[in-house]
């Protein structure tokens, strides 16, 4: 790889130890994937968070590159947390995990990371601009950055996000350079897809089509229209059941225009949707003993949604509203919050109900999410219950008494 002489001196540890170890992290990396050199990027987003993803060696790592004089040189933020970093006693979260997670983001405050735990950076100012290289790691945010937004981003590792955070820099590979974010495959759309759970459905029906057939990037024909939340939930799905981090949508991707679709063509059919649906529901109502709404982040729009629906009404079962901070702090001041608290709902911000340590918690979880439903079962063994967002909060309020005597 070609360094810059600043490069190299960074890489002979110049500016510390962090930055050196950064160095050398973004070379390796480099070298395996035959980049030329290291490109500047202009924001980072760093996942490998939650304390009960990252044990006491990932602790460390974070603690030793604090102490070596690691800082932030470009806008940086983090992905969800394992805890509400203000509200984690309601959640039933363990003190003694908690006091771990606390050191994690404080090694990362230490860092000059801003603390806003996250996977949709972009709702609350992380936002790069079209064409902008970025570094970011989470699967969702990655897919929405390089297919909504058009920046340039490969999906980063935790360790490797931090280094182009501490140096502002990564790797030129991948998703950076133009040739290798063309479409391989096109997906005609012969249905009307609408809501989260439909798009995140969607995201399913693809994202495993694209897997059979070994595609990278698709290019989707037929949607007509496309909400912000339609597609962080469909990025999400499509990230998990796919491995995407790029597709092109007619009317939404920036690069779209100016690319023709691929000539091998698959088609999604009302079939498939329902098929995919159907796979996601393996909990019966009366099973469901935990609800969450916000995988990815909720929007302040999904947050009013959910106030208005449970207004002067209680909830039956533990209820997570996950959302970042400052869009808390947003439903605070529009009065949403203590609605939905009066419900019973919990607000679970700076984490969701992938990340927190609920292995055991729970049996069946309820959702309108296709990657919560994912993970709900791999990490966490709980069935899952895959419904629309108004029926998700629903669930939520259906009475106990609906439930068989155990
Ligand atoms: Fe975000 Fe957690 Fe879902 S990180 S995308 S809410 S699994």
């Amino acid at each position: 790889m070609e360094l810059t002489r600043h490069e190299q001196a960074l890489l002979a540890g110049d500016q510390g130890r962090a930055v050196r170890k950064s160095m050398e992290i973004l070379v390796a990396l480099g070298e395996i994937y035959g980049a030329q050199r290291l490109t500047p990027v202009s924001s980072v987003q760093i996942a490998g968070v939650s304390y009960d993803n990252l044990g006491e060696a990932g602790l460390q790592f974070l603690e030793e590159m604090a102490a070596g004089g690691g800082e932030a040189r470009v806008l940086a933020t983090l992905n969800p947390a394992g805890m509400d970093v203000e509200n984690w006693e309601a959640l039933g979260i363990e003190k003694e995990f908690a006091r771990q997670q606390q050191r994690v983001i404080e090694a990362f405050s230490r860092m000059k990371v801003v603390a806003t735990c996250t996977c949709t950076p972009y709702l609350t100012g992380n936002l790069p601009a079209q064409g902008e290289h970025i570094a970011w790691a989470e699967s969702s945010a990655v897919c929405y950055a390089n297919s909504v937004l058009g920046a340039r981003t490969n999906r980063e590792g935790g360790p490797s996000a931090l280094a182009a955070a501490l140096t502002g820099r990564t790797a030129e590979y991948g998703y950076h350079l133009a040739e290798n974010r063309l479409p391989d495959l096109t997906v005609e759309i012969q249905i009307d897809v609408t809501g989260t759970h439909q798009f995140g459905a969607l995201g399913k029906a693809i994202g495993e089509r694209m897997q059979a057939g070994k595609s990278k990037t698709p290019y989707i024909l037929g949607i007509s229209q496309v909400s912000l939340e339609e597609l962080k939930s469909f990025c999400a799905s499509l990230a998990t059941y796919g491995g995407a981090a790029l597709f092109h949508m007619a009317g939404v991707t920036p690069e779209a225009g100016s690319l023709g679709p691929p000539q091998e063509r698959i088609t999604i059919a009302q079939d498939d949707l329902e098929g995919a649906i159907a796979d996601l529901n393996d909990a019966s109502p009366e099973e469901v003993d935990f609800v969450s709404l916000g995988c990815p982040h909720l929007t302040i729009a999904e947050i009013a949604r959910i106030a208005e629906l449970l207004r002067g009404r209680k909830v039956q079962r533990e209820f997570w509203i996950t959302t970042a901070r400052p869009t808390k702090q947003l439903a605070d001041r529009m009065g949403y919050t203590e609605v939905i608290e009066a419900s019973g709902a919990k607000f679970a911000a700076d984490t969701c109900c992938v990340v927190a340590p609920i292995r055991g918690r729970f049996k069946a979880l309820a959702t309108d999410s296709a990657k919560a439903c994912y993970y709900a079962y791999s990490k966490n063994r709980f069935k899952t219950l895959f419904k629309s967002f108004d029926e998700v909060v629903f669930e939520a309020l259906r009475p106990l008494s609906d439930r068989p005597e155990s």
